[in-house]
């Protein structure tokens, strides 16, 4: 073989075993692979074809980032329309729909195919012989923007379709939502946040700003993910009679489909579905915002057709709203552990979707601005899922006479030192450093909370008294308290058994891990699984302590800005002297094991219920030790349920559904075995 084509079978096998393990991740909600390695590959094959850019193949995944830049988008008029859905909002609108189906199906038996409402921006994705020629969205449903370039930058989408069952159909148009799942909106908004970049209001907005940018680049950088639900052409047709069917036969290309869909045999089990989805959507990956319910059988449908330009063979069912008014009593200034300013609104409490909001994060001066919100001031205030509570909208109409624009404070409300807001970033910061006892009193809560250094009691009980004693300056005074007992029972509610307890807790702190360590050091970014990465990459304190910026950079979840954050930590002579102290302290750990192949590796466990020996987190350590997946939900796809005391609907779903079910005693046993 030249060289050449040596690099090109590389290559191919870098491209398929990407495209396996985005499939099994995605598709299958069974990874193989821990994320890591997952990004290990991808590197490999992006180094591949930044030595060798000639022979980059025209479906590699990092090519998601190809084409140049667009001055606009072009329009293109979709062969098959894409229509809208009706809405019901409640049980009785259900029936209605469902008695104006049966009135024009006499005597037939009607099953619904009942999926959730996806909360994003449909398109619809065209192949040609099994190739991804366009992407496009849906406009006003006659005519929308060609996104091709940005759709090609999507991990979970299939640029080529490949099948070892089925043929590859020479047209095949397929319909579904793009969106960005939780996890990843949240982290694209912290980091963001920290970058002083735009804050996205929710995971909607954050799709539709990614899938519209001009650069594919951006789009790229984006958590973007692609849900199948619906086939709008196929030729040769693919054969299969019902909805729920044709979604599975896509499966088998790759695409992804919505974690949770059922198959109802009666209007009254929709509505019981409904009512657990409503329960369960705080667990699930993406936001959505109802049930799409739809008559299963393809030919039933053709039947119904459409009304103006809706299906009667489906309609959406939506959440009820969870928005609600109130007024703002208070605009206070909280200082985090790196002295970011962020204000928050105290507000009259109010019901919002079922849990009481009494504060609400209003981000930054900027967003301040933007929504002009006074003390004073009527607000409509609302959850999306389980997303925090954000301010809507100010209502100007409901404005007391006398409110006065919110500024930035000059000085920090805790230490009195000058605020600093530097030029072009979105945050103002305290300048004071660990002068201010904000910043102490966070960095030491930080430091000693359960998955940093995890030493009981101190960050919630005893943290404050600590600091106003002068006996913690920084986080390495703490290995030092067991010279001060004397002072220590000073403390009110401080006896001889919460001192030994205490000093007991630290002097256990001291066996660790290294991510846990680095975790507990606050750099600025490294969040838990930054520091594990670091840990696994690194191996080594010193090698991360003496990192320079492009190791740091390669190292996966470590971004550009996180991998400058890094060095001017461990540049800054204080926090080298607090390192320090530390280390001469006694902190010490294993070298961090590299990851193996594990025996649960791609199984997807669920915990369930009250577990009398160890808590959830512990039982959840136990089993990602052992390379599984640890969800917050039961499907068909979990490998084993364990169930504790007063374990509810998911030991339920789990017996319906076949999943094996274990008691905590049996869970023990087989944690041993494994381990030993
Ligand atoms: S089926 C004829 N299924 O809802 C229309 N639509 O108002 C068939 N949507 O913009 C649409 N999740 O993007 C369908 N599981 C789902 C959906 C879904 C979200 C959106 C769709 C469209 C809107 C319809």
């Amino acid at each position: 073989m030249t060289q050449q084509s040596t690099v090109v079978a590389q290559m191919r096998q870098l491209i398929q075993l990407l495209a396996k393990h985005n499939h099994a991740y995605y598709v299958m909600d069974t990874p193989e692979i821990e994320d890591s390695e997952y990004d290990q590959l991808f590197h490999q094959l992006k180094a591949l074809e930044e030595q060798y850019p000639e022979l980059t193949q025209p479906d590699s995944p990092t090519n998601k980032v190809g084409g140049k830049a667009l001055s606009k988008f072009e329009s293109v008029t979709h062969a098959v329309p894409m229509l809208s859905l009706g809405n019901v909002f409640n049980a009785e609108d259900l029936f209605a729909f469902a008695r104006r189906a049966e009135e024009r199906l006499p005597n037939q038996k009607i099953e619904y195919d009942v999926e959730l409402k996806f909360d994003g921006l449909a398109i619809s994705l065209w192949y040609e012989n099994g190739i991804l020629i366009r992407g496009v969205t849906r406009g006003d449903g006659e005519t929308g923007e060609d996104i091709t370039q940005n759709v090609k930058t999507i991990r979970n989408l299939p640029q080529v379709l490949t099948s070892n069952e089925t043929e590859i159909p020479t047209l095949l148009e397929v319909r579904g939502e793009v969106l960005m799942p939780k996890s990843g909106f949240e982290k694209l908004n912290a980091e963001n946040e920290a970058k002083g970049e735009k804050i996205f209001a929710n995971p909607r907005n954050a799709a539709a700003g990614s899938l519209r940018q001009l650069d594919p680049a951006i789009a790229a950088s984006r958590p973007l993910a692609f849900y199948a639900y619906g086939i709008a052409q196929c030729e040769p047709n693919h054969g299969q009679s019902t909805m729920s069917a044709s979604l599975e036969w896509l499966t088998q290309f790759g695409f992804a489909v919505g974690e949770r869909h059922f198959i109802c045999d009666n209007i009254q089990d929709v509505q019981k579905a409904y009512e657990q989805m409503i329960i369960d959507r705080p667990s699930l990956s993406v936001e959505i915002d109802g049930m799409v319910i739809k008559v299963n059988s393809l030919k039933q449908q053709q039947t119904l057709g459409f009304l103006s330009r809706e299906p009667r063979w489906a309609t959406a069912y939506k959440f009820p709203a969870v928005a609600a008014l109130t007024t703002v009593e208070n605009i206070d200034w909280q200082v985090g552990r790196t002295g970011t300013l962020t204000p928050v609104a105290r507000l009259n409490p109010v019901a919002v979707g079922g849990v009481t909001v009494s504060n609400v994060t209003l981000h930054n001066i900027g967003e301040i601005h933007r929504l002009d919100v006074r003390v004073g001031d009527t607000v409509s205030v609302y959850r999306s899922g389980d997303v925090i509570p954000k301010v809507e909208k100010v209502w100007p109409e409901f404005r007391p006479v006398e409110t006065v624009e919110i500024q930035l404070p000059e000085c920090c409300p805790v230490c009195s030192s000058p605020v600093v807001m530097p030029e072009g970033e979105a945050l103002a910061r305290c300048s004071g450093g660990l002068y201010c006892a904000a910043q102490r009193i966070e960095a030491i809560r930080h430091f000693v909370s359960r998955k940093a250094m995890d030493i009981e009691g101190l960050g919630d009980r005893w943290a404050e008294s600590l600091l106003h004693l002068d006996l913690l300056k920084d986080v390495a005074d703490i290995y030092s308290l067991h010279e001060h007992r004397e002072k220590l029972l000073t403390i009110e509610k401080m006896g001889e058994k919460s001192v030994q307890n205490l000093i007991d807790s630290i002097e256990n702190s001291k066996k660790t891990t290294l991510g846990a360590f680095i975790y507990a050091l606050g750099i600025r970014g490294v969040g838990e699984t930054t520091a594990r990465m670091l840990a696994n990459t690194f191996q080594t304190f010193d090698a991360i302590r003496h990192a320079d910026l492009d190791a740091l950079k390669k190292t996966p979840d470590v971004g550009d800005i996180t991998a400058e954050w890094i060095v001017d930590f461990f540049q800054a002579p204080h926090n080298l002297e607090v390192v320090d102290r530390l280390l001469a302290a006694g902190i010490h750990w294993d070298a961090p094991i590299a990851p193996t192949r594990q025996p649960l590796n791609g199984e997807s466990w669920v915990i369930t219920g009250t577990l009398s020996s160890m808590g959830r987190d512990e039982a959840t350590q136990m089993l990602q030790a052992l390379g599984a997946r640890v969800s917050g939900s039961v499907s068909s796809k979990t490998k084993c349920v364990v169930a504790g005391e007063k374990a509810g609907s998911k030991l339920e779903k789990a017996e319906k559904l076949g999943v094996p079910v274990m008691t905590e005693q049996e869970f023990i046993i087989f944690v041993q075995q494994h381990n030993g």
